[in-house]
């Protein structure tokens, strides 16, 4: 039965997700300031080996980032795009109808994937299994979709992920973590619910981090976030204050990033 808690939480995620905004806020920030020029979703691409025909499909696809300025998806991959929200997949077929490649779109709960048994040669998750109630659920449907020769792409973050935000959020907001996601499943915790899933599970880290040297786009960042609905005005405009003054005085604030990405087989 659905308890108070989780149906606010719920409610919170459709809200954050009802379009690309809040996603795209964040994705500006790393877009802007990561050290690693080479570029998460193009080294996470690099990652994606499969045969010139396959069938790709992604949960929780987001605005499509994986896929944008991507002009070398092979011509014979049959990719479909599946996310919760109807308004993120709107935005994002409208973004990647200039990419030339025919990608398809579905509105879909990760947690009941509307596929056959063993249809795709690849299922991505990325950045998404925190979010969902029931992660064994969703990884068996992986599973169940998956190609006896097929593998799931699952990335996440690690603990130590923009911990610095977390020294903000105890500072400014007397709350110990500004996103709990982490926690739910990231790089250290995920482990053991792929293992239940998948006999094979490689983990492959990213290097890099963040120099900002703007304080709107971190304030965005950090405006864009769920903790937002917890925090008031006032709070926000103290933060505001202190991160402007750090960029004045020291010219930047750096923050360490940690993420990667689960292979799995079958
Ligand atoms: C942090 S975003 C990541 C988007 C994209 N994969 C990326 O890496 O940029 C999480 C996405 O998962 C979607 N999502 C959350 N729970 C979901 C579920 N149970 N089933 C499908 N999509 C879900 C959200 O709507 C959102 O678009």
């Amino acid at each position: 039965m659905a308890t108070d808690t989780s149906i606010d939480s719920a409610r919170l995620l459709r809200e954050q997700y009802k379009d690309g905004s809040n996603l795209s806020a964040r994705i500006r920030l790393h877009q802007r300031f990561s050290t690693n020029r080479y570029g998460q979703m193009r080294w996470m691409f690099d990652r994606i080996q499969l045969p010139d025909n396959a069938r790709v499909l992604e949960v929780g696809c987001g605005t499509g980032l994986l896929w944008r300025g991507r002009p070398q998806v092979p011509g014979g991959w049959r990719v479909i795009l599946t996310d919760m929200s109807d308004g993120m997949l709107r935005e994002t077929r409208a973004s990647l109808t200039q990419l030339g490649h025919s990608f398809s779109y579905m509105q879909a709960d990760a947690q009941a994937i509307p596929f056959r048994d063993e249809s795709f040669d690849a299922v991505i998750a990325n950045h998404m299994l925190y979010h969902v109630p029931d992660i064994p659920r969703a990884l068996g449907e992986v599973r169940r979709v998956l190609k006896p020769s097929g593998v799931c792409y699952a990335a996440t973050m690690g603990l130590a992920n923009m911990k610095e935000m977390d020294e903000l959020a105890a500072r400014f907001f007397s709350i110990p973590r500004m996103t709990e996601s982490t926690a739910r499943f990231g790089l250290e915790s995920g482990e053991a619910y792929m293992r239940g899933a998948f006999s094979e599970v490689k983990l492959e880290r990213y290097p890099d981090s963040l120099v900002i040297t703007e304080a709107a786009p971190l304030m965005d960042y950090i405006c864009s976030m769920r903790v937002r609905t917890r925090v008031s005005d006032e709070q926000i405009a103290a933060l505001r204050t202190h991160v402007e003054n750090e960029i004045a005085k020291h010219g930047e604030i750096r923050m360490t990033k940690d993420s990667g990405l689960f292979i799995a087989r079958r």
